[in-house]
């Protein structure tokens, strides 16, 4: 049974649906705490050159790649006539299943933060690390571990929000998602900036995420802004292959590579300016961690000190809860769309059974924190064999190797294969000139895959994490 491809009903819908795959728990998550370990205005320099010069050139080429073929990741490439290129798209196809695993249990953390900040702030900020342990299935005080059910519960929501969405379809779901959530996301965004930016004490971390401090930056503070970048933009895992192909033929897709990577460094930008300054101003310096830590447990210490803590501190997480629904969302089209497109399936049941593979999945990720341990095996030059716990294996093994390889086979097919010209003819379908077909010629066949096997070699030859 062959289905009819979806497209997306408006220009808008298209733009807030990319930006709000892009825009997720990566920029208001991660940035902040990569952007202060690295040197602050120094670190945001630098991302700031990385997103045009090797993020614009990769998304515009996956675009290309989608629109040109109208299909699903794994059939694009042979769809162009390179059946040879297949792995890449199931290599995207793949990271996207296994990051959709966890990605969509840290979004049932949101999600039980949200209700936190309703139900009960005070227990949050009594002891904000114990509260993030607790929901993760250890108490610190008794030493001891538990089933995280609580938490396994708001995945299980989260994902079936997701879920509705998706089976809505693209324009029906999808888009209307986004048009309400986008916009709700900035807002938000706004408000919390404003609100940090005149916080007593703000001044001290505004003036360091503008400071251009390069004793901090090393050649992997580069590398890192640069995985930081692909992680950010949803390079590298087939979706703007799968976005692409639902765009019109007459649609501008350099304007919208354009559009979409502005917002989405907006966004990390503005979240940077709002999580360092405001943990500067309550917590110091000091208080300033990063990973998951940093987005739960610091920040009970800057909303607990801050007038109207409770409200802003619902409103942080509501944010963060629209970004990992965006994104979560775009990640699971890309599952569905190639298993509806090439098995035929249905698209009810496929998103139903698609969704609780990546829940049961997902279950042992958010387990493998603290409740039962878990362990993946992992390799690199620098440690050899290591059994790191299973949701740090999923994390390197996606972050550290499937990405960046992913990245590498889209450049390295459209650099060379492909060929420059056919994105430039895809850019110019809908009667605009591309300006700077040798610019990015030079950027997709050189620059971008020297610096994604760089990120390879690193990570595999010293076993530093990057991500
Ligand atoms: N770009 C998203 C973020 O920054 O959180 C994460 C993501 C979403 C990655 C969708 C990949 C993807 F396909």
């Amino acid at each position: 049974m062959e289905n009819k491809r979806a497209q997306w009903g408006s220009k808008l819908g298209f733009i807030l649906a990319a930006a709000g795959s892009a825009i997720g728990l990566g920029n208001i998550w991660k940035f902040p705490g990569k952007a202060f370990e690295g040197g602050g205005g120094a670190f945001l320099l630098m991302y700031l050159l990385i997103v045009p010069l090797l993020g614009m050139p990769v998304m515009l080429s996956e675009l290309s790649v989608g629109r040109a073929s109208q299909s699903n990741v794994v059939d694009a490439f042979k769809k162009l006539g390179h059946k040879g290129y297949s792995w890449v798209g199931w290599m995207g196809w793949t990271v996207a299943f296994i990051i959709t695993c966890y990605y969509s249990h840290v979004g049932g953390w949101v999600l039980r933060y949200v209700a936190s900040y309703v139900v009960e702030p005070r227990r949050v900020y009594g002891d904000p690390l114990g509260y993030f342990y607790g929901m993760l299935g250890y108490d610190p005080a008794a030493d001891a571990t538990f089933m995280p059910w609580t938490v396994i519960l708001f995945a299980f929501l989260f994902l079936a929000i997701c879920a509705v969405v998706i089976i809505k379809g693209v324009e029906g779901g999808i888009e209307k998602f986004n048009k309400v959530g986008m916009p709700a996301l900035f807002v938000i965004l706004v408000i919390l900036f404003v609100r940090a930016a005149t916080l007593p004490g703000a001044g001290e971390g505004i003036r360091y995420m503008l400071s251009l401090d390069w004793g901090k930056v090393t050649p992997q503070t580069f590398l890192i802004a640069l995985s930081q970048a692909f992680y950010s933009l949803s390079l590298g895992m087939s979706i703007m292959v799968t976005y692409g192909s639902y765009l019109p033929k007459e649609e501008n897709i350099g304007k919208n590579t354009f559009l979409v990577c502005t917002m989405d460094t907006l966004v990390a930008v503005l979240a940077g300016f709002i999580v360092v300054p405001a943990v500067f101003a309550t917590l110091g310096p000091d208080g300033v961690g990063k990973g998951g830590g940093f987005a739960f447990v610091s920040l009970a210490g800057v909303f607990e000190h801050m007038p109207g803590g409770a409200f802003f501190g619902f409103l942080f997480y509501l944010l963060l809860l629209f970004a990992a629904l965006t994104s979560t969302v775009s990640l699971i089209e890309g599952i569905v769309a190639f298993l509806t497109e090439r098995k035929g399936w249905r698209r009810t049941p496929t998103t139903i059974v698609t969704c609780a593979i990546l829940f049961l999945i997902g279950c042992l990720y958010t387990c493998s924190q603290a409740a039962f341990p878990l362990k993946g095996v992992w390799f690199d030059f620098a440690n050899g064999v290591t059994f790191p716990p299973l949701c740090d294996a999923m994390e390197f093994l996606t972050d550290r190797i499937m990405i960046p390889l992913c990245a590498l086979g889209t450049c390295f097919f459209v650099g060379w294969v492909w060929k420059p010209e056919s994105v430039v003819a895809e850019v110019e379908r809908c009667g605009v000139k591309f300006r700077l077909v040798r610019t990015y010629s030079f950027l997709i066949r050189f620059v971008a895959p020297a610096a994604i096997v760089a990120i390879l070699l690193v990570s595999l030859l010293t076993g530093t994490t990057l991500s």
